[in-house]
């Protein structure tokens, strides 16, 4: 069974708590997803293989770890999932971005895959899946089945704001995937919502209502 990491770190903690407040503008918002996104990026790669390498220093030659791993990939599923892409690649740079487009269905709460791109090598590559929200677990779900049909075998999944349902039925389905969140809320609404949640994260990115 697939880890689950809560990042309850409390400079994620404070940050997670302005975005939750309704009144926090679309433009606080994004700022401060991305600083979120650059504390948990931290503990996502924390388990990362380095290698020794050589390295002279001003001093003296010397063996030092750098990343083993060079082929990253970073998956938003759209919209939301763009709100935490910038953050990474700032600890990322050579990572590549794949995006993956899914919408819930407003009455049957399904997802509905409409766009997918990823790099060529994608499936050698550790694999970052990001989305705010993993509410009922469906788009998550979704995403990973679309990389593991495409050869990926190393994939984490980083949210923001988890519902329990939602990370049980994940785990059900990709007990081989780690999941990272910053908090698991308390349950889903009639809507499928998380409760307390933040509401739309896409809408509240974006402005959109
Ligand atoms: C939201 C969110 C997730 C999904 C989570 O996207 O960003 O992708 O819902 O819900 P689930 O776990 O029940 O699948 P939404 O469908 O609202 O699309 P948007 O990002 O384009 O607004
Ligand atoms: N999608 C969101 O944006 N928010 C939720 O609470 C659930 C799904």
């Amino acid at each position: 069974m697939g880890q689950v990491f809560v990042l309850d770190h409390p400079l994620i903690a404070d940050k997670l708590t302005r975005m939750r407040r309704k009144e926090t503008c679309s433009k606080d918002f994004r700022i401060l997803l991305k600083e979120i996104s650059l504390l948990m990026g931290y503990e996502v790669t924390r388990s990362m293989k380095t290698k020794m390498v050589e390295v002279e220093t001003p001093l003296m030659v010397t063996s030092k770890p750098m990343l083993e791993e060079d082929l990253i990939t970073i998956v938003p599923i759209l919209r939301a999932g763009v709100g935490l892409v910038d953050g990474l690649l700032e600890l990322l740079p050579i990572a590549r971005v794949g995006h993956i487009g899914m919408y819930r269905d407003e009455e049957t709460k399904q997802p509905v895959e409409y766009y997918c791109k990823m790099p060529a090598d994608v499936a050698e590559s550790l694999v970052i899946v990001v989305d705010p929200m993993l509410a009922t677990g469906g788009s998550a779900i979704d995403a990973v089945n679309a990389l593991k049909s495409r050869g990926c075998a190393n994939i984490r999944m980083m949210n923001l704001v988890a519902a329990p349902e939602g990370i049980r039925a994940f785990q059900e389905a990709h007990p081989d995937v780690d999941i990272y969140v910053a908090a698991v809320d308390d349950g889903l609404d009639q809507n499928a919502y998380i409760l307390p949640g933040l509401g739309d994260a896409g809408d509240r990115i974006f402005g959109t209502k």
